[in-house]
C-alpha cells in the first residue's frame, strides 16, 4: 500500500472538543463526503477492505472496475457514514458530591481531562523503527448523565438542578429478553464516560487516568477532601474492519445518514423540541449489553440465521422483493405484513417495518429511526465454557420514548405485530440474545468555547 490514501493520515479525524455544536465521538468522525481527490481504484479498494472492509467491492473485480464503479461504491456506501474508532471503553460512575458548586467544579474538572486527552498528540519517543507515525489515535470522550444525578431514585433533588432535567430522561426500565440478574435501578449510573480511539492501549492509559487522577486533581484544584467521584467498573468493545459482529452480519447498513437535517430530525435536540434550553444539540443515549448465545446461534443453518436477521449473511441485502430503496437503503415494504420480503419475525422487519404510510400517531416508521453506533464485546468464558460475546448496543435519539421505547415495545417484542401471531424478534424468540446490562443517559451539547465546561447549562438560572 503506497497510496498516500491507504494511510493512516487519511483517517477522518473526530470533530474538535470545541468545533461544532455537538460533543465528539457521537456522529463523528465520519468519512469525507468524496473520496480523496487523486486515487486509482486499488487504492480505495486498500482502504475499504483494510479499514471498513464491508466486503461489497472485492479484490479480485478491481481489475474490472472502472474508477467510475469504485467511486459510485464508495459514494452509496461509505460518504458521510460514521468512521468509528476501532475501541471502546465504556466507564460508568457516580458522583459522591453533596454540594451544588462542587458539582459545578466537578464538571469543569471532567471537562480538563477528557480535553487534555482528546488532544493530545501521538507520542513518537515509543514507536519501534519502521513503525508508521500516527497523525492521531482518534480519541473522543463522550459523557452523558443519567437520571440519578438530578434525583435519587426516591425522588430526591440532590443538587437543586431537577427542574433542568431533560424531559425524557429516567432510569432504564426491564424489558423482555433481559437476564435474571438484571436489576436495572442497580446498574443506572450518575455519568457515562464512552472513550474511544484507534487503539487498545491508548484507551487502557485513559481508563486508568480518569480512574487514578481525576478525584486527585479534584482534591487539589478545589481544596476538596475526599472522593468525589466513585468509579464502577468498565466494559470494553472493539470494531472489526469489516464491521460484521459475531453473528456474521454487517451491522450498521442501513443507520441514520449524516446529513445535518436528518441529525436534526432525529439524533440532536434541537429549539422545537420543548427540551429545557440547555439541552439543545444534546442526545439521549440507550446502552445496553447484549450478550450473543453463539452455540445456539452456530447450530443453525445460513439460511435460518438469515431469516432471523431478514438479510443475506454474505452481501448484506434484504430479503424484501425489491432489494434496494433509494440511496442504496433498505426498501419501504409495499406491504408490511407480507412474509414475501421476509419473515414478519426477522430482526429488520421487528424493528424497522418501513411501512409506506404514517401510524395512528401521525408518525411516519422511519421517523422513530435512531443512530447506532455499536461495538462487540468479548468478556472471556462462563462457568460451562461458552463465550460471553455479544454487543455493546449504543444508540443516540432525540427522544427515548418516541424511538427507542416505542421500537422495541411497540414492534420489536410485541408479538402480535405487524399481524396477530406474528412472534417477537426471532433473536429474543428463539433466545440467542439476552441482555445484560444498560442505562439511559443524556449527552450535553459540545462546549461553546475553550472556557465552557460539560452541562454548563445546567448552572445557568
Ligand atoms: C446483539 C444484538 C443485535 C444484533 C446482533 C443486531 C444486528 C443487526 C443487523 C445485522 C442488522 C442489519 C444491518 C443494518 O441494517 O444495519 C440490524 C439492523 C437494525 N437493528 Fe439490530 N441488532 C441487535 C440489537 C438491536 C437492538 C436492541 C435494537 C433496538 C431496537 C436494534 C435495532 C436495529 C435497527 C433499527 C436496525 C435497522 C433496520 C432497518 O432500518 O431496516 N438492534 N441489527
Amino acid at each position: 500500500m503506497t497510496n498516500k490514501a491507504t494511510l493512516n493520515t487519511s483517517l477522518p479525524l473526530p470533530e474538535g472538543l470545541f468545533k461544532g455544536h455537538y460533543q465528539s465521538g457521537i456522529t463523528d468522525p465520519r468519512w469525507p463526503k468524496e473520496p480523496p481527490a487523486e486515487f486509482d481504484p486499488k487504492a480505495i479498494l486498500d482502504i475499504i477492505n483494510e479499514r471498513i472492509g464491508a466486503g461489497r467491492l472485492r479484490e479480485e473485480d478491481a481489475d474490472i472496475l472502472s474508477l467510475e464503479d469504485v467511486r459510485n461504491s464508495y459514494t452509496s456506501d461509505y460518504s458521510g457514514r460514521i468512521s468509528k474508532q476501532k475501541n471502546i471503553s465504556i466507564m460508568r460512575a457516580n458522583c459522591l458530591l453533596k454540594k451544588r458548586e462542587d458539582l459545578q467544579n466537578l464538571l469543569k474538572t471532567i471537562t480538563e481531562f477528557a480535553s487534555e486527552e482528546i488532544r493530545r498528540i501521538p507520542s513518537v519517543k515509543h514507536l519501534r523503527i519502521l513503525e508508521a507515525i500516527p497523525d492521531s489515535y482518534r480519541v473522543t470522550i463522550s459523557l452523558g448523565i443519567g437520571a440519578t444525578l438530578f434525583t435519587t431514585l426516591d425522588g430526591f433533588d440532590r443538587y437543586g438542578i431537577s427542574h433542568h432535567k431533560p424531559r425524557y430522561l429516567k432510569p432504564m426500565p426491564s424489558f423482555l429478553g433481559d437476564s435474571e440478574e438484571l436489576d436495572p435501578s442497580a446498574s443506572a449510573s450518575d455519568f457515562i464516560f464512552l472513550i474511544s480511539s484507534d487503539h487498545p492501549y491508548i484507551n487502557v492509559a485513559i481508563v486508568r487516568f480518569f480512574a487514578e487522577y481525576l478525584n486527585k486533581r479534584f482534591s487539589k484544584n478545589y481544596g476538596f477532601k475526599g472522593k468525589a467521584v466513585e468509579f464502577l467498573g468498565v466494559e470494553e468493545g472493539f470494531q472489526r474492519k469489516d464491521t460484521r459482529e459475531f453473528l456474521g452480519f454487517d451491522d450498521g447498513i442501513d443507520n441514520i445518514s449524516m446529513r445535518e437535517d436528518e441529525l436534526e430530525r432525529l439524533v440532536y435536540i434541537t429549539q422545537v423540541d420543548n427540551e429545557p434550553d440547555w439541552c439543545i444539540n444534546g442526545t439521549y443515549l440507550v446502552y445496553r449489553k447484549i450478550r450473543e448465545r453463539m452455540p445456539d446461534w452456530e447450530k443453525l443453518t445460513v439460511v435460518n440465521q438469515e431469516a432471523m436477521i431478514g438479510r443475506d449473511k454474505e452481501t448484506g441485502k434484504p430479503l424484501s422483493r425489491q432489494v434496494t430503496g433509494p440511496k442504496g437503503k433498505t426498501p419501504v415494504y409495499s406491504d408490511s405484513k407480507d412474509p414475501a420480503d421476509g419473515a414478519l419475525n426477522s430482526h429488520i422487519r421487528k424493528v424497522q417495518p418501513r411501512r409506506n404510510s404514517e401510524d395512528l400517531f401521525g408518525i411516519d416508521d422511519l421517523d422513530r429511526r435512531f443512530l447506532r453506533r455499536p461495538y462487540p464485546f468479548f468478556d472471556g468464558l462462563d462457568e460451562s465454557g461458552n463465550s460471553i460475546n455479544g454487543l455493546q448496543f449504543l444508540a443516540f435519539m432525540k427522544s427515548i420514548q418516541q424511538q427507542f421505547e416505542h421500537v422495541v415495545n411497540m414492534w420489536q417484542l410485541n408479538p402480535d405485530f405487524p399481524v396477530q401471531g406474528a412472534g417477537i424478534d426471532a433473536l429474543y424468540a428463539n433466545n440467542i440474545l439476552e441482555t445484560l446490562d444498560g442505562g439511559y443517559y443524556f449527552c450535553p451539547p459540545g462546549l461553546a468555547s475553550p472556557k465552557d465546561y460539560f452541562a454548563s447549562g445546567l448552572f445557568r438560572e
